[in-house]
């Protein structure tokens, strides 16, 4: 065995992808409706992010964070505008870490609130933050982790007290089953969240970077957290991550309080700088992308094993009757790639640039195969 077996790996190899259409070594032709798992949000091998790491490739590739560096300024403002200050990581998981340790060292408390059926990542204290038992596999947890009921605010209430640093949230929870959150649930949230002197956290890693109608999907529900997190499309598929916080927490992460080799590589700061100039350029149309995305999704809600239909944007839950493991193959033998989410939910993540007959096509099948 080569590989340690973690991943359950379909057999199909890829050689190649542009926008929402990959390339199987038979040359073959698959619609993608993943984005790679959340991160192909411009489309996969976008000409203009290619452009930009190419040049980069050129000039330099890694600079230390020992030196100023202009590229990851221009990300951060970009990112954050004036209001944020940005730390660069690798991953999702490793941005959360940053968010976690930046929330204790902000309010001098211990506890981060987080929600059932939440996903913040695999590295150790994003793994305790995630409130889901079939992540630990009876893993013994870091302390300092407590889980309230998603969209149920009298259970974040039994919770809070004067050790809680911050609670942390997706507003579409995205691995657990593409939940969105409750706009009320939300506003309740906040209010008692910042009465208690605890910051709000939103991770953003897979509902960030245009996936839900917005840059980030807080916009949505029109506040600005404390504390956020990008990754997954924030460089279009170079590695990164990113924790921006409020301004005046950015003290807190003082000095050697945390760092990383390559966070901020200049390859995947190149990457995001055109990714989010892309993302401009794709944001002001898309709510008639999103209307086309759910006019075709409201009408699989009339199959007799679909038993719902959520999300928010280009991010959508296609709940079954029945376990969804074989639909997901089903549809790869029918060259259409998707997701699962929880052990029932089809999660679909298309390219925000993927074309309106492709993915109408796209969804006909699924609804045909729904349908049998
Ligand atoms: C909401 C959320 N947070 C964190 C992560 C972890 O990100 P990564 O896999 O880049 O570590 C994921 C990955 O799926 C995610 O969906």
């Amino acid at each position: 065995m080569t590989l340690f077996p973690n991943y359950h790996r379909a057999p199909v190899t890829f050689k190649k992808a542009k926008n929402a259409t990959w390339t199987d070594k038979k040359n073959v032709e698959y619609t993608d409706l993943s984005s790679g798992i959340g991160v192909y949000n411009v489309g996969a091998n976008n000409d203009a992010v290619a452009s930009a790491l190419i040049a980069q490739a050129k000039e330099m590739w890694h600079l230390p964070n020992l030196y100023e560096n202009d590229l990851q300024e221009t990300v951060a403002s970009k990112l954050g505008g004036e209001k944020y200050t940005t730390y660069f990581a690798n991953s999702g998981t490793e941005a959360n870490e940053a968010a976690i340790k930046l929330a204790r060292l902000a309010t001098k408390r211990e506890t981060i609130i987080t929600f059932s059926n939440s996903f913040h990542g695999r590295t150790y204290a994003s793994m305790s933050a995630t409130a889901q038992d079939s992540i630990h596999h009876g893993l013994p947890l870091l302390s300092g982790f407590k889980y309230a009921k998603f969209n149920d605010i009298n259970s974040v209430k039994e919770l809070l007290n004067d050790d809680v640093a911050g609670v942390m949230l997706e507003l579409v929870q995205g691995e657990g089953g593409v939940f969105p959150a409750d706009p009320d649930f939300i506003r309740q949230l906040i209010h008692i969240t910042h009465e208690n002197g605890s910051l709000i956290m939103i991770d953003e890693v897979q509902t960030g970077i245009g996936r839900t109608g917005k840059k980030f999907s807080f916009e949505n529900y029109d506040f600005e957290p404390d504390i956020f997190t990008s990754a997954k499309a924030l460089a279009n598929g170079v590695p990164v991550g990113a924790m921006l916080a409020k301004n005046e927490f950015a003290s807190s992460l003082a000095y050697n309080t945390h760092g990383s080799t390559f966070g901020g590589n200049l390859l995947a700061m190149s990457a995001a700088n055109a990714t989010l100039d892309e993302l401009s350029s794709i944001l002001p149309d898309l709510s008639e992308k999103i209307s086309l995305f759910w006019e075709e999704l409201e009408t699989l809600k009339k199959i007799s094993i679909v038993t719902d239909v959520r999300g928010l944007g280009m991010m959508a839950g296609i709940e079954l009757k029945i376990p969804v493991t074989q639909v997901v193959t089903d549809l790869l033998h029918m060259h259409i790639i998707v997701l699962s989410a929880g052990n029932n939910t089809l999660r679909l993540l298309p390219p925000l640039t993927i074309s309106d007959t492709q993915l109408k096509t796209a969804l006909k099948n699924i609804k045909q195969l729904l349908s049998k």
